[in-house]
């Protein structure tokens, strides 16, 4: 295959087409500025194709094609490999900036360090690995934009609700509890039916139950906020929805005076300020979760749920988990 080496385009490649690498290929297929130049999953293209065309949680019908064994939507030209092991993938040639790995395969950082003989400026894991790789959220944390290392994770979908909000009680106010509740749509790491698996809540059937289980967030904002470790906590339940979520945070604060209104205010003035418009917004429609579909935002603060009881304060902030994450990667892409 002929590759066509455009100097200004981030050169992007995914491993792993699932929820995550088909809603990202749909937001850099848009773009101008980016340039998808190859895929990676274990499933054959014919079946990648069919997945990218159809979709059953945004009812679209995407626009793709395949000639050569290259796939084609909108101006780009992507080589589609069907590997299960990063050994195995054949992209020296491709001149890649970033290679995004979202197979949702439990990663070490030597894993995918794999990837560097590609040649990458960066490698993002879209989970927390199970060994310690460094986590960045630079939309939260803006002094990290010009620090990121090669290889790091981008925490996950809730983390990115709860993090915009545990970042601005820390600046504003005293933290004394932060307990955060993830009401999550079920996902691939759950089985359809009662089946085996190593967390026998999400052994069972994800349409049908309410299901305790843990959220990777915690680690996360462990990692990420180090000197509130031991003042989080949180549950997570999974819930029969196909997306959609939302995250339900109650903070016990030292000294808190402000009332409704001037909490919105100030919450709003710290969004302006810290470039957060895309990411955190505030709704007083009275919405449910499938009305998050295909937004940006990784916190869709509800109104209607603030709720402030001297130092108590709790609320509830959508999100979709799929589109928003997609977002924050996109935000990334752009700024490198
Ligand atoms: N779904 C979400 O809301 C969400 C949000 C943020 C982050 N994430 C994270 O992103 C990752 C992917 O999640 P997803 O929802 O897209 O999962 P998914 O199961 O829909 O997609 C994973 C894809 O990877 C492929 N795959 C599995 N093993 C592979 C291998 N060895 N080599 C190549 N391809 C392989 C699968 O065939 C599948 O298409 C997970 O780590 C998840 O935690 C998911």
């Amino acid at each position: 295959m002929t590759v066509d080496a455009s100097p200004k385009k981030l050169r992007i490649a995914i491993n792993g087409f699932g929820r995550i690498g088909r809603q990202l290929t749909e937001l850099i297929s848009k773009s101008n500025t980016l340039d998808l130049v190859a895929i990676n999953d274990k499933m054959p293209l014919e079946t990648a194709v069919y997945l990218y065309r159809y979709d059953s949680v945004y009812h679209l019908k995407r626009e793709i094609s395949v000639h050569l064994d290259v796939v084609h939507m909108a101006h780009q030209r992507i080589l589609y490999s069907d590997k299960q092991s990063i050994l195995d993938l054949a992209w020296e040639d491709l001149q890649i900036d970033v290679i995004v790995h979202a197979s949702g395969v439990s990663m070490r950082k030597e894993d995918l360090m794999l990837y560097q003989k590609f040649n990458p400026k960066h490698i993002i894991l879209s989970q927390p690995s199970i060994d310690d790789l460094p986590i960045y959220m630079p939309q939260i944390f803006p002094e990290t934009w010009t620090t990121l290392p090669q290889i790091f994770s981008m925490g996950s979908c809730t983390s990115y609700c709860v993090a915009p909000l545990l970042k601005f009680f820390q600046d504003h106010f005293e933290i004394k509890h932060f307990i955060f509740t993830s009401v999550h749509c079920y996902t691939p790491s759950q089985n359809l039916h009662d089946s085996a698996h190593n967390d026998l809540r999400r052994a069972r059937a994800a349409a049908q139950n309410i299901i305790p289980t843990s959220t990777s967030a915690t680690k996360v904002l462990q990692f990420l906020f180090p000197e509130l470790q031991h003042k989080i906590s949180s549950s997570s339940y999974r819930v029969p929805v196909i997306n959609g979520s939302l995250t339900e945070i109650h903070v016990l604060l030292r000294d808190f005076n402000l009332n409704k209104a001037d909490f919105l205010t100030l919450l709003q003035n710290e969004t302006k300020k810290n470039n957060w418009e895309h990411l955190l917004s505030m709704t007083d429609d009275p919405i449910v979760s499938s009305d998050m579909l295909s937004r940006s935002e990784s916190c869709l603060i509800d109104i209607h749920s603030l709720d402030i009881r001297d130092n108590l304060v709790s609320l509830v902030s959508f999100y979709d988990n799929e589109a928003s994450y997609c977002h924050r990667l996109m935000e990334l892409f752009l700024k490198i």
